[in-house]
């Protein structure tokens, strides 16, 4: 089998990179190791910055986003008994809409199955070779046979656990990196939520999220330790904690409901510099992590990939080199913004174990700063929303 971009990874990254390519002419086929109900249950990421909700628009993919998705002009930031509102949308003229992950994956496999796309999903061991040659070659097995596909280019959008990575050679590669001491659990329940806009809650026993799906369906997320075993969280449990966390607030109470799905994140930042190498292209979660406090991994994945589109488009459409060339320069800007805008909510909202005092009054006093300040507000909302050019 023949295609021109070869794409490793059935998440918001590939698919949306398949989409594009399809929209300048240019065939590809993405092979992943999940099933199509898998991915398209996969519980994750809800909030998208204006320009992927821009992005996703504009390239024919907002029918069902905007009428299902949840545009949010401003957030909650929560502490010390008191809530304080950040404008976003008053502070810079963007917002951001609540939409599933796995509703944007949805969408995307609805749109390049119509187009006649090739989508490959429970293939297995997939291995990438001839990467520095003109037609490198992606090896697997679907299916029980062993199957070969020939490309000019590979997109590596295989998430955190991926392979792609791992085909470049040593020593061509600097990894940057940072773990932190806790964890997410999150927990999706069929309860109202009690809020319009999502909260973020410092809290001393830990910070806690109150977020949602839709006006039927909550979205909530607790600080845990790290190693956490979520069969030591029973839902009674669960509900208790974020009670204990988020109702510090007079008159503000939590709707509980059945809860449908929990799980625990480990947390950590980490870039992989170059994105490229040869002829491999990586994107989103495979060559960077961000914690996900700040909103930011699916967002990052989605404007990867729009660069990847401009460019293998200017290299087939015109024979030019430059933007294929400058991928990676010109993601990192964007990529750095997002790690240090995720590192700082996460270093300003959880609670340390190692925190000494100070640096708890620290937290305290950025929040009244943040919440006092213009300039520091703006600061936080145009991060949030997104940045159009970093
Ligand atoms: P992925 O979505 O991980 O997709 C990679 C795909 O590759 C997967 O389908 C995987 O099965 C497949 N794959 C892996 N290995 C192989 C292989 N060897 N062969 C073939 N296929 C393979 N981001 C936000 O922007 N906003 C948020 O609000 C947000 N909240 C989050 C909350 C939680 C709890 C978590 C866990 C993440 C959150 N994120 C958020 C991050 C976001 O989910 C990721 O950044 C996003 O999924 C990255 O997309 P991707 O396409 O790069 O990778
Ligand atoms: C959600 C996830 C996040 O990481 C975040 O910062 C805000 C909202 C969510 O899943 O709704």
């Amino acid at each position: 089998m023949r295609t021109q971009v070869g794409i490793v990874g059935a998440g918001p990254a590939g698919l949306l990179l398949s989409h594009l390519l399809h929209r300048s002419g240019i065939d590809s086929v993405v092979l992943e190791r999940r099933s199509r109900e898998y991915v398209e249950h996969r519980v994750r990421a809800g909030v998208l910055e204006q320009g992927s909700v821009d992005l996703l628009r504009r390239t024919g993919l907002g029918d069902r986003l905007d009428r299902e998705g949840l545009r949010h002009e401003g957030i909650e930031l929560r502490f010390g008994g008191t809530a304080h509102r950040v404008a976003m949308t008053e502070l810079t003229g963007r917002a951001i809409t609540v939409y599933g992950q796995q509703e944007v994956v949805k969408d995307l496999i609805a749109a390049r199955t119509a187009a006649g796309g090739e989508l490959r999903f429970e293939v297995e061991d997939v291995r990438l070779a001839g990467l520095d040659r003109a037609s490198p070659v992606i090896r697997y097995r679907h299916q029980g046979r062993e199957e070969e596909l020939h490309c000019d280019f590979v997109a590596g959008c295989d998430g955190s656990h991926g392979v792609s990575r791992s085909a470049v050679p040593p020593g061509v590669l600097t990894e940057y990196e940072r773990q932190y001491p806790f964890a997410w659990l999150g927990v999706l329940a069929a309860a109202a939520p009690a809020a319009e806009e999502l909260i973020y809650a410092h809290h001393d026993r830990g910070f806690a999220l109150h977020s949602m799906r839709s006006p039927e369906i909550s979205r909530l997320y607790l600080q845990v330790e790290p190693d956490t075993d979520i069969a030591d969280w029973p839902d009674d449990r669960i509900w208790s904690e974020l009670r204990t966390r988020l109702e510090t607030v007079p008159g503000w109470s939590l709707n509980t409901g059945p809860i449908l799905e929990k799980s625990v994140t480990g947390m950590r930042s980490l870039v992989v510099e170059p994105m490229r190498w040869e002829r491999l292209f990586l994107a989103g979660d495979a060559v960077h992590i961000v914690p996900p406090t700040g909103a930011k991994g699916m967002n990052l994945a989605l404007a990867d990939v729009a660069l990847l589109g401009d460019a293998f488009a200017a290299w087939y459409q015109e024979g030019r080199d430059d933007l294929l060339t400058g991928y990676s320069d010109t993601a990192l800007r964007r990529v750095w913004r997002a790690q240090h805008f995720s590192w700082w909510m996460t270093s300003l909202l959880h609670r340390l174990e190692t925190q000494d005092p100070y640096e708890a009054k620290l937290q305290i006093s950025t929040l009244h700063y943040l919440t006092s300040s213009r300039a520091y507000a703006t600061s936080l909302a145009e991060n949030y929303v997104g940045l159009a050019e970093v």
